[in-house]
């Protein structure tokens, strides 16, 4: 079966072991999008830890592809806009570039130069922190626009992988924790 999982707010998550390498849990959003009650709460649980925490934001920032499903709701919901950070070679015009290893592999992530005006007020949001390369790589990215990082957001952390290590000093903050 299905192992289910409780989290903050009442919310079911299914565990599924899928697509991954041998040896790699996979951590699957998709049951959660398809609820719409359990998604609705999802955003519900963001939008109070971001609005409680920060109440001046400028800017949602999601991380190519599921990193959009969560923050392009929450920034909608909050009332500001949303930037994509995105896989090499997707987006047009001028970019940052950078190169990241992630749990299983290597990729490239990109964003518009023009995305963030210097000392705009953004939240990173991801569905998941693994070894943490990814929100790494995007913190170095929206640096070099000269964003104030607020926080990096994710749903889920994979605690084993010491990810928020990667992140020295930018606030961090996971509804949910596995070992
Ligand atoms: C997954 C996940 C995070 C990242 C976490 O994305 O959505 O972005 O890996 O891993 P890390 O902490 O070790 O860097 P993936 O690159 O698989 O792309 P996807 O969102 O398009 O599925
Ligand atoms: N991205 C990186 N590692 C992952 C995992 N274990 N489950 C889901 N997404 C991931």
């Amino acid at each position: 079966g299905v192992p289910k999982l409780q989290i903050p707010g009442g919310l079911m998550l299914n565990v599924r072991d899928t697509g991954a390498p041998p040896g790699v849990l996979f951590r699957d959003i998709s049951p959660l999008l398809k609820d719409p009650v359990a998604f609705r709460a999802l955003i519900d649980l963001l939008e109070d830890h971001v609005r409680a925490s920060f109440p001046k934001i400028d800017l949602i920032v999601g991380l190519d592809s599921r990193g959009f499903l969560i923050g392009t709701p929450l920034a909608q919901r909050l009332g500001i806009g949303f930037v994509p950070v995105r896989k090499k070679g997707k987006l047009p015009g001028a970019t940052e570039c950078i190169s990241y290893s992630l749990e299983y592999g290597k990729a490239e992530l990109e964003v518009q130069s023009d995305a963030v005006e210097p000392g705009q007020k953004v939240v990173i949001v991801d569905d998941l922190l693994a070894t943490g390369g990814t929100m790494r790589a995007a913190c170095e990215l929206l640096k070099r626009l000269k964003a104030e990082i607020l926080e990096c957001l994710v749903i889920i952390e994979l605690k084993a992988l010491k990810g928020s290590e990667k992140l020295n000093s930018i606030p961090f903050y996971s509804l949910l924790q596995y070992d």
